[in-house]
């Protein structure tokens, strides 16, 4: 049992599309720490859901910190429209970039934090050149697109892997798990190094959210 704790990301695909004001306040009352913002471009992974207009027009209601999840294809050609709109994190699919150390330094200079994510079947040392450049690092735990999946289990030894490394090197990047979080298996991804725990259908489908929020947090 570890007293390592996490913050908690709760994702606005869960929430109710035609009431995501109260969605984003939910979050912030429910004692969330950032709203996770799943950008779906239909081609990349199926599925289509917001963009940079949906950032702009929550970010006046919630000081949280807008954490977008970018699954889409060309992610270099979303920086600039998602850190106008104030996007904080800016997370894109290695698999999406041919140019991942350019996209990177482009983040950086948009003025938000360059995270990269890895769907199931990508493996770490896919991120081997980039990790020192990284603010974030996010470990899909389902096949992107769809909020209500089952973890893949062995998705959590990926975790554990680029947390080891972490330490090895000395980098400084957060780990963040996303997909098929419970209020149950929130403890086990914090164990193997989770820093920020994101969680869709398990926040908005709970009957008390603020319960749920701590239990993500690994309280
Ligand atoms: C999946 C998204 C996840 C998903 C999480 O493509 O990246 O953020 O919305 O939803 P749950 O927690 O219900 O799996
Ligand atoms: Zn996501």
């Amino acid at each position: 049992m570890t007293n390592k704790t996490a913050l908690a990301a709760p994702s606005i695909l869960s929430a109710d599309f035609g009431r995501l004001a109260e969605a984003v306040v939910s979050i912030e009352e429910s004692g969330g720490d950032w709203i996770h913002v799943d950008v779906l471009d239909g081609h990349f992974a199926p599925n289509l859901s917001f963009g940079p207009k949906t950032v702009k027009d929550l970010k006046p209601l919630t000081g949280l910190t807008m954490d977008c999840h970018l699954m889409v294809d060309n992610p270099q050609d979303y920086i600039k429209p998602f850190a106008g709109a104030g996007a904080d994190y800016y997370t894109f699919h290695i698999e999406a970039a041919r140019h991942s150390n350019r996209i990177i330094q482009d983040i950086k200079a948009a003025g938000m934090k360059a995270g990269v994510c890895l769907v199931p079947g990508t493996p770490a040392h896919f991120l081997d050149e980039v990790l020192s450049e990284l603010d974030l690092v996010l470990v899909l735990l389902v096949n992107p697109g769809f909020g209500g999946q089952q973890m893949i289990r062995s998705c959590l030894e990926k975790l554990a892997r680029l947390a080891a490394i972490r330490e090895e090197r000395g980098y400084r990047y957060l780990l963040s798990v996303d997909g098929g979080i419970t209020t149950e298996n929130a403890c086990l991804a914090i164990e193997k190094g989770a820093d920020v725990i994101v969680a869709g259908s398990a926040f908005f489908d709970a009957q008390d959210r603020a319960a749920a929020v701590k239990k993500f947090k690994g309280n």
